[in-house]
């Protein structure tokens, strides 16, 4: 499973690229707001940063404008990869954008039948979100339920988009995004910080330190 990093807070992404874990970048409304720099500006740094897909989510809710700010965001670079929510109207652009060859992304997915809309249309990715499920059912694996049964529908159907979890808010979620078969996970960075460690890791440090020094 691909490693993406959920957020547009350049430090951070600057940080976990130098790891050289990351094979790319997603963002949305609420991380570019966080940043505290508009998605262009937060764009044209990432793409310096991180070279593969990146995620830019569009602010129109028609079809048509969603259309036309996508290609804006597209020209920038080859990897720019277009956010679309799943509405009918969203269906709309990804079809529209699929024609032109356009990468998409399609963000806000819940339910099988969802991913079934985005994947018709042509969708290069689906992104279901895995702790937003897990918060409204009260469920700790309604998340890795709803990644598993997208990649089993997917592959029954031979749909070619690629699953990338989302809403991921701890190391429980990136190992059910695995066990369900997502090809992608992207993850905020304080997870991604976490995956490294372990109690017994830290622990085992130790003892072998105080060895060297006796
Ligand atoms: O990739 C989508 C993600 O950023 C949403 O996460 O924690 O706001 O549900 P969250």
């Amino acid at each position: 499973m691909k490693i993406f990093a959920d957020t547009a807070i350049i430090k951070e992404i600057e940080e976990a690229s130098s790891w050289g874990i990351i094979s790319g970048v997603t963002t949305n409304p609420s991380l570019i707001a966080k940043s505290g720099i508009t998605l262009t500006e937060a764009i044209d740094k990432i793409v310096n940063l991180v070279d593969g897909p990146i995620s830019a989510e569009v602010k129109e809710s028609n079809a048509e404008a969603m259309v036309e700010e996508a290609k804006t965001y597209a020209k920038i670079h080859k990897n720019i990869v277009i956010k679309i929510p799943m509405t009918i109207e969203g269906v709309k652009a990804v079809k529209e954008l699929t024609k032109l060859n356009i990468k998409t992304n399609v963000t806000l997915v819940f339910s099988m039948s969802q991913a079934l809309m985005a994947s018709s249309a042509g969708a290069t990715y689906v992104s279901p979100f895995m702790g937003r499920i897990d918060d409204l059912t009260e469920k700790d694996d309604a998340g890795f339920k709803l990644v598993k049964d997208i990649k089993e529908m997917f592959k029954t159907y031979n749909f070619k988009t690629k699953i990338i979890a989302a809403s991921i808010r701890h190391i429980n979620h990136v190992e059910q995004a695995m066990k369900a078969g997502a090809e992608i996970a992207t993850i905020p960075y304080k997870v991604l910080k976490k995956m490294v460690k372990h109690e017994l890791t830290t622990k085992g440090l130790k003892i072998f330190a105080e060895a060297q020094e006796k």
